[in-house]
C-alpha cells in the first residue's frame, strides 16, 4: 500500500494496534480512515460519504451527531466527572439507569450490574454463575453451554463462550467448562420438509442429550443471543426458545440472554427476547444501550440470584468483582439520554414502520443467482452468498470479501461474515436512506458478481 508520509494512514500503520483485524492484510490495504459522522453517514478525509450500514459495529443506533446526547455527556462531565460504585458508594445517574433498565426488562429483574463492554458483562455473567452455585453449595454446577457460531465477546471467559474458531486459535481458548451445542441455522441445518416446530424440537433434544451426557448437576448456565449477529444473523425457528426454557427449568440451568446486538428495538421489540419468545433469567446489554456514544454495559439479574450472593459476600467481606468504571456517571447519563430519546422519538414505531420496508428490499435480493438466502427481522438482516444455489456451496469467505470491497467503492459499509453480508443500519434510517443503501448495494453486487460467477 502506498501512503503519503505523515498521512493519517501512515501514522496509523506506525502506531495503532488494530483489534479484530487481519494484521498481514492491513500492511497491504492500509487502514480505512474516516473523519467524521452525521446521521447514518460517515465521511472520509476527502469529504466523501459512506453509509454506516451496520451502525458502526451494530451499535450506533441513533446515528452520529445527536446533540442532546453530547449535551448530556458534557453536563455529566462538568457536574460529576467520576464516581464509582465500589463499597456501596453511589450516584444519581447509576440509580436512575438501573431503575430504567428494570422497567424495560422483558422479565422481572432485581438488580443491575454495570460494566464497560459486552465482553466484560459476559465475564460478569460467568463469574456470577460460579459465585451463585458456590453460595448454594453446588460446587460442581459450573459448566456453561454456549452455541457454535455464537459471539459473546473476546475476554478470556466471554471469548470462550464465543463459538467461532478464529477467536480461539493461538489464544489457548476456550477455557475449561464450556460445552458447545449447535446453533439454529435453518438455511443450512433444517432438514428437507422439517417444520419450525420439528427443527426446534430436534435442537432441543440435542441440548437435552448434551446436558444428560455431561450431567445436569454440572451445568450452571446456557447462554444465547436471541438472534445471532456475528455468527451470520441467524434467526431461531419458532418454538426454539420455549423448548430451551423448558429444558433449563427441568435441569435448574440459568438462561443467560445476550442482548448486546438485539437489545433496544433492533429486532422490533425492546429486547430480542421479546421478538423470539425467550424468557431469560439474566440479561447482558451493551452497544445500543448508549447508542455507542459512551462505553457501557449492564448485567440484569433477578432478586433470587442477587439474594443468594448476600450471605457469602458478608462472610468474605465483599462481592469482590467490579470495574473502576462500573456505573461511570458520564456513561450512565449518556445511556439515560439514549433511552429517553428511544421513547421520545418513538423508535419502536419507527422500526415498526421502516423495518418491513427494509426487509422487503432485502428479500428482493433472494432471487439473485449468488444469493442463497435473505433473512432478517426488524432492522437487522443478512444475505448469504453461495457459489451454487442448489448445493449451497460457499465461496469460503471470498464472496463476502469481494462484495464488501465493492460496497466500499460504492460508499457503503456493511459487514462480511464469511460469505454472509450483514445489514444493521442505524434505527433512525428513513425510507429514502434505505433506498439509497440498497441502490449502492445493487451497484456493488453488479460490480462484484461477474468475478464470482466465473469462479
Ligand atoms: C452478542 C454479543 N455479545 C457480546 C459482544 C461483545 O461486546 P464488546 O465488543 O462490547 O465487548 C458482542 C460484540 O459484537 C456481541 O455481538
Amino acid at each position: 500500500m502506498k501512503t503519503t508520509p505523515n498521512s493519517m494512514e501512515a501514522r496509523d500503520l506506525a502506531a495503532v494496534f488494530h483489534p479484530a483485524t487481519n494484521l498481514k492484510q492491513l500492511r497491504q490495504t492500509g487502514p480505512a480512515y474516516f473523519e467524521r459522522g452525521e446521521g447514518i453517514f460517515v465521511y472520509d478525509s476527502t469529504g466523501r460519504d459512506f453509509i454506516e450500514g451496520v451502525a458502526g459495529l451494530w451499535c450506533a443506533s441513533l446515528g452520529h451527531g445527536v446533540e442532546e446526547i453530547a449535551d448530556a455527556a458534557r453536563e455529566a462531565m462538568l457536574d460529576y466527572s467520576f464516581s464509582h460504585l465500589f463499597g456501596g458508594r453511589t450516584h444519581k445517574s447509576a440509580i436512575e439507569l438501573a431503575e430504567k433498565l428494570k422497567e424495560l426488562a422483558p422479565v422481572p429483574m432485581g438488580k443491575v450490574f454495570f460494566g464497560c463492554s459486552g465482553s466484560d458483562a459476559n465475564d460478569t455473567q460467568v463469574k456470577l454463575l460460579r459465585y451463585y452455585n458456590n453460595a448454594l453449595g453446588r460446587p460442581k454446577k459450573k459448566k456453561i453451554i454456549a452455541r457454535e457460531r455464537a459471539y459473546h465477546g473476546v475476554t478470556v471467559a466471554s471469548g470462550s463462550l464465543t463459538g467461532l474458531p478464529k477467536f480461539h486459535a493461538l489464544f489457548d481458548l476456550p477455557m475449561e467448562g464450556i460445552i458447545r451445542v449447535p446453533a439454529p441455522y435453518p438455511y443450512r441445518d433444517a432438514q428437507a420438509g422439517e417444520t419450525d416446530a420439528e427443527y426446534a424440537k430436534r435442537l432441543g433434544d440435542d441440548l437435552e442429550e448434551t446436558i444428560l451426557r455431561e450431567g445436569p448437576e454440572t451445568i450452571a448456565g446456557f447462554i444465547a443471543e436471541p438472534v445471532m449477529g456475528v455468527g451470520g444473523v441467524l434467526i431461531p425457528p419458532k418454538g426454539y426458545f420455549e423448548r430451551v426454557r423448558a429444558i433449563c427449568d427441568k435441569y435448574d440451568i440459568i438462561l443467560i440472554d445476550d442482548e448486546v446486538i438485539c437489545g433496544f428495538w433492533r429486532t422490533g421489540k425492546c429486547f430480542g427476547a421479546e421478538s423470539t419468545g425467550m424468557k431469560p433469567d439474566t440479561i447482558t446489554a451493551a452497544k445500543a444501550l448508549s447508542s455507542a456514544y459512551a462505553p457501557i454495559s449492564a448485567v440484569m439479574v433477578p432478586d433470587r440470584i442477587y439474594d443468594a450472593l448476600i450471605e457469602p459476600s458478608g462472610e468474605l467481606g465483599s462481592f469482590a468483582h467490579g470495574f473502576t468504571y462500573s456505573g461511570h456517571p458520564v456513561s450512565c447519563a449518556v445511556a439515560l439520554k439514549t433511552l429517553e430519546l428511544y421513547e421520545r422519538w418513538d423508535i419502536a414505531a419507527q422500526v415498526a414502520d421502516v423495518g418491513p420496508y427494509f426487509q422487503k428490499k432485502l428479500a428482493g435480493f433472494a432471487d439473485h443467482p449468488l444469493v442463497g438466502e435473505a433473512r432478517g427481522i426488524g432492522l437487522v438482516g443478512a444475505l448469504e452468498f453461495v457459489a451454487d444455489k442448489k448445493t449451497k456451496e460457499s465461496f469460503g469467505g471470498a464472496g463476502g470479501a469481494a462484495i464488501d470491497r465493492a460496497c466500499r467503492e460504492e460508499g457503503l459499509i456493511l459487514r462480511p461474515l464469511g460469505d454472509t453480508i450483514a445489514f444493521c443500519p442505524p434505527l433512525i434510517i428513513t425510507r429514502d436512506e434505505i433506498d439509497e443503501l440498497f441502490a449502492r448495494f445493487s451497484r456493488a453486487l453488479e460490480k462484484a458478481a461477474p468475478a464470482l460467477t466465473n469462479g
